[in-house]
C-alpha cells in the first residue's frame, strides 16, 4: 500500500474531514503513515479562521519544499478552509504544491489525486458542491478507524450567519443539513463500533433542519431521535448560536437524560454596541436569558463561551462589559482570541482601531479572569461524586485514567486497572480541582 500523512489544523470540522480523508484513500490503497519523510502523498488540512492560522501554515508549507524536492514524486496537497479561501493563489505563491481543495472536494479527494498522478499538473479544485442535499456516502467494508469511547459526527455544514468577522461563510459555503435518518445510520453503526459519547458537529448545529433536507426536522427533534439509540451513553453538540436557541432545546436538557450538562454558547462580546456591529442578531440581555432559563431546568449547568477581544472600534469600557458579563456567567472556560482581520469579511474594512498593544493587554486580561473563574468553578466539585466517562489511560503520573464528567471537565483519576475498561461510566470523588482539570479516585 502506498503511504499518506495527514495533518490537521483548525476545528473539529477539519478533524473530521481528515477522518473522511482518511477513509476514503483507504479505500484507493493509501494507508496513513505518522512520518511524513515516507510519505507518497501529503495532505495537510488548513484553517484560516484568524491570521495566525493562516501565517502557521504558509510557513509549513514552506518547509515542506525541500521535502517535494528531494522527492519529485511526492504529492503534496493542502485542504480546507485557508485552500478554499486562497484557490488559485496558494499555487502562485508556492508554485511546488500538486493540489489545493477546499471542505467541499473531500469527497473528490481520490480523483483529484489520480488526476495529478496521472496528468502531472497542479490542480485546484475550490467549486462548492452544487447538490441540494448534504451526504456523506457509505463507505462499507474494512475501515482503519474505530471511533473512541467519544466521537463526532457531522450533522449540518456551511454557515449562512456571516458574522463580520468570520471567514467560515467564504471558506464553507452555505449552510445544508444532513438527513435525520443517515445521521442516526452513522450513529447506530459508531455504538456499535465502541463509541458511548457522540458530538453532534457543526458550526451552527442549533440551525439544524432547515436547508437541505426533503423534510424540515428541527434540532430539538434530532436530539430525541439520536437520544433513543440503544448503547449510545452521552450526547453532547458544538457549536450552537444563541439567535437559534430555541426554548424545545432548553427543554431537550431537562427531558433527555443522556443530554449531558453543559453547553458551549460563543458570545464573542459583552457589550450590545459591539454585538449588533458584529451582526450576532442578539442582545447581551436575550443571551443571558437564555442562561438563566437553562439554570432553572438545570442547575449544575456547565457553561463554556467564545470570545473576542479588541473588535474595530471596541472601547475600554465596552471591553470591560466583557469582562463583566464573564464574571456574572461565570463560564467554565473561554476560548478567547484577539480580533484579526480576515479575507472577504465585512469587518476587514472598519479601521482596525485598537492598536495591538492594547488588543494583547485586553485578552491578557480575559486570559487571567477565565483562570480564577476556573479555579473557583472546580473547587465546587470537591467532595463530590461525579460521573467520567473513560476516554483513555491518563498521562498525569499518579492517575490511572483519564475521562470527562458532564460539564465537560477532564478528570484524571485512580482506578483498579482489572475492573475499569476505556468507555465505562465511572462513579469518581473528586479529591483537587487544578486549573482545567479535576482529579479523583474511582469508588
Ligand atoms: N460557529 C461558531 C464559531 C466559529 S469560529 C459560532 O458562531 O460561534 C470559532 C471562534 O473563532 C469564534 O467563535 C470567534 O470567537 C473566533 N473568531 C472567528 N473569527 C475571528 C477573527 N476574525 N478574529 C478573532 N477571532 C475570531
Ligand atoms: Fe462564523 Fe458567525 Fe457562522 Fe459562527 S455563526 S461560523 S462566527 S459566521
Ligand atoms: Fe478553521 Fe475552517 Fe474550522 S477556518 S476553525 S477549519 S471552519
Amino acid at each position: 500500500m502506498k503511504q499518506v500523512y495527514l495533518d490537521t489544523y483548525g476545528c473539529q470540522m477539519n478533524v473530521a474531514d481528515t477522518d473522511r480523508m482518511e477513509l476514503l484513500l483507504f479505500h484507493s490503497g493509501y494507508i496513513r503513515t505518522g512520518e511524513v519523510k515516507d510519505a507518497d502523498l501529503v495532505l495537510i488540512n488548513t484553517c484560516s479562521i484568524r491570521e495566525k492560522a493562516e501565517q502557521k501554515i504558509y510557513s509549513l508549507a514552506r518547509n515542506l519544499k525541500p521535502l517535494k524536492e528531494a522527492n519529485p514524486d511526492l504529492i503534496l496537497g493542502f485542504t480546507g478552509c485557508l485552500a478554499q479561501q486562497e484557490g488559485e493563489r496558494f499555487l502562485e505563491k508556492l508554485p511546488f504544491v500538486d493540489l489545493v481543495i477546499g471542505p467541499d472536494g473531500v469527497e473528490h479527494i481520490v480523483r483529484v489525486v489520480d488526476e495529478v498522478k496521472n496528468k502531472k499538473v497542479s490542480v485546484v479544485r475550490t467549486q462548492f458542491d452544487t447538490d441540494i442535499s448534504y451526504k456523506i456516502p457509505e463507505l462499507s467494508g474494512e475501515t482503519p478507524l474505530n471511533p473512541g469511547s467519544t466521537t463526532f459526527v457531522n450533522i449540518i455544514k456551511g454557515c449562512d450567519k456571516f458574522c463580520t468577522f468570520c471567514v467560515v461563510p467564504f471558506t464553507r459555503g452555505r449552510e445544508k443539513s444532513r438527513e435525520a435518518e443517515e445521521i442516526e445510520e452513522e450513529v447506530r453503526l459508531l455504538v456499535s463500533r465502541g463509541a458511548r459519547e457522540v458530538v453532534l458537529l457543526g458550526q451552527n448545529v442549533n440551525a439544524y433542519g432547515k436547508r437541505g433536507l426533503k423534510r424540515s426536522v428541527p434540532f430539538h427533534e434530532l436530539l430525541y431521535r439520536i437520544a433513543s439509540i440503544p448503547g449510545l451513553k452521552r450526547l453532547r453538540f458544538t457549536t450552537s448560536h444563541p439567535k437559534d436557541f430555541t426554548r424545545e432545546c432548553i427543554l431537550a436538557y431537562r427531558d433527555i437524560d443522556i443530554l449531558v450538562n453543559h453547553l458551549h454558547l460563543p458570545v464573542q462580546s459583552g457589550n450590545n454596541r459591539i454585538l449588533n456591529e458584529m451582526r450576532r442578531m442578539h442582545t447581551i440581555e436575550e443571551y443571558i436569558s437564555i442562561i438563566e432559563e437553562l439554570k432553572t431546568v438545570v442547575p449544575d449547568m456547565g457553561l463554556s463561551t467564545d470570545i473576542i477581544v479588541g473588535y474595530p472600534g471596541e472601547s475600554e469600557s465596552e471591553f470591560e462589559d466583557t469582562l463583566a458579563l464573564m464574571s456574572k456567567i461565570k463560564f467554565n472556560n473561554s476560548y478567547m482570541f484577539s480580533y484579526s482581520p480576515r479575507p472577504n469579511t465585512p469587518a476587514q474594512d472598519f479601521p482596525d482601531s485598537v492598536p495591538p498593544s492594547v488588543k494583547s493587554a485586553r485578552l491578557q486580561r480575559t486570559i487571567e479572569l477565565q483562570k480564577k473563574l476556573t479555579l473557583e468553578q472546580g473547587k465546587l466539585f470537591l467532595g463530590q461524586v461525579v460521573d467520567v466517562l473513560v476516554e483513555r489511560e491518563s498521562y498525569k503520573p499518579g492517575a490511572d485514567f483519564r475521562g470527562r464528567n458532564a460539564q465537560y471537565w477532564s478528570v484524571n483519576f485512580t482506578g483498579d486497572r482489572k475492573k475499569i475498561s476505556i468507555g465505562d461510566m465511572v462513579k469518581v470523588v473528586v479529591e483537587d480541582a487544578t486549573g482545567h482539570a479535576l482529579r479523583g479516585r474511582a469508588i
